[in-house]
């Protein structure tokens, strides 16, 4: 019993000191101290004893159970902490390498134009308006003072839509006008407010797109003259070309909504390209006084109260401004040209004070 007890415990430390892995030494444990393992094959075989003869031989066999048990705790330990120490050096992570370029998105062109529309004429308080893309013909033409079969209608391309059950057609609004409309009859004069937004007409072309963008503007309040209008847009002109003493010139024009109407040009180099100074004029914007039927449209007598309002077209003038040649590169999301035309997440829109103009 003795010799037989001492033998497996020698032929176990020798198991357990050549096990290399946890899975081994794991196969070690079972063989020696599982439920049919050589150990407790021993211990089953001590029923079978005189009781002076099984206290003894219990003793020795308990003896060598605690020291196997002890030895595959120790291996076990060793071999989890070469494992730990492997697996470190495997995912150790090399700081030193070069970081990887950042995919960083840019603000789209257009956006980044109405972020800084709103930011000019913010400073010179006027409110961001919005409204619905499907206009209401009213809204879009005739409270504008286009009534039915007026010629500018036929003129603007216009997206009907047949709306069932209603008496008037619906339209994809062809102008951001129809804000105009929307803010008089929301809220009493004094009002200052701009709205870009989408606007759609029928047409495709390098200069055209059935959809595009328009800022309108509106000022609302008493004793406002040309010389407000004025003062304002080319505030607001050379504070977003950036360009302190650009020339611009006011054209005699037609809209039906105001009287008078101009349109707005701003010089330009034709042979350099060149805007702000030269001998050539680019059409920017159009504007005027707002029309007395449109204030009586919209519930405002028109001998308490004068305006004026302007639309110019965003892609227009971020064109301008950046020197794109193309209109249809705004929508054609080719990565390479918006990383180069758009603007840094976190670069702040400049108000005109900040750029000393
Ligand atoms: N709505 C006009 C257009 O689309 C622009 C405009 C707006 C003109 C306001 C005068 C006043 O061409």
């Amino acid at each position: 019993m003795q010799d037989n007890s001492n033998t497996i415990l020698s032929e176990a430390l020798e198991a357990i000191s050549a096990a290399d892995d946890l899975r081994t030494l794991d196969a070690t444990r079972v063989a020696y101290l599982g439920k049919s393992g050589l150990v407790t094959g021993l211990l089953k075989a001590l029923g079978a004893m005189a009781p002076d003869e099984r206290r003894e031989a219990g003793a020795t066999i308990n003896i060598v159970k605690n020291r196997i048990a002890e030895a595959i705790e120790a291996k076990r330990a060793i071999l989890e902490g070469a494992a730990l120490s492997t697996r470190l050096a495997a995912e150790r992570v090399d700081v030193t390498l070069p970081a990887r370029p950042l995919q960083r998105g840019t603000i789209h062109p257009i956006s980044r134009t109405m972020e800084e529309l709103t930011a000019l004429f913010g400073a010179m308080g006027f409110v961001v308006k919005d409204g619905p893309d499907i206009e209401d013909d009213w809204y879009n033409f005739g409270a504008l003072n286009i009534p039915a079969h007026h010629p500018a209608r036929a003129m603007m391309d216009t997206f009907y839509l047949h709306a069932a059950g209603r008496n008037r057609p619906m339209v994809l609004r062809t102008q951001t006008s129809p804000l105009q409309v929307r803010t008089m009859l929301a809220e009493p004069p004094p009002i200052r407010m701009i709205s870009p937004g989408r606007t759609y007409r029928s047409d495709h072309d390098a200069t055209h797109s059935p959809m595009f963008h328009q800022c309108e503007g509106l000022v609302i309040d008493r004793g406002i003259t040309l010389a407000h209008l004025k003062g304002c847009l080319m505030d607001f002109l050379r504070a977003f070309f950036e360009m302190p003493d650009l020339r611009a010139r006011f054209r005699s024009s037609y809209f039906p909504f105001t009287e008078p109407s101009m349109e707005i040009d701003i010089a330009w180099d034709r042979k350099t390209g060149a805007i702000g100074g030269g001998d050539d004029w680019l059409e920017i914007l159009g504007a005027g006084m707002v029309h007395a039927n449109v204030l009586a449209n919209c519930g405002i007598d028109p001998r308490d109260y004068q305006g004026f309002a302007f639309g110019m077209g965003v892609e227009r003038i971020t064109m301008l401004k950046h020197g794109i040649a193309d209109l249809r590169n705004f929508y054609e999301s080719d990565g390479r040209w918006l990383s180069h035309y758009g603007a840094s997440p976190f670069a702040p829109v400049m108000l005109h004070e900040e750029r000393g103009l």
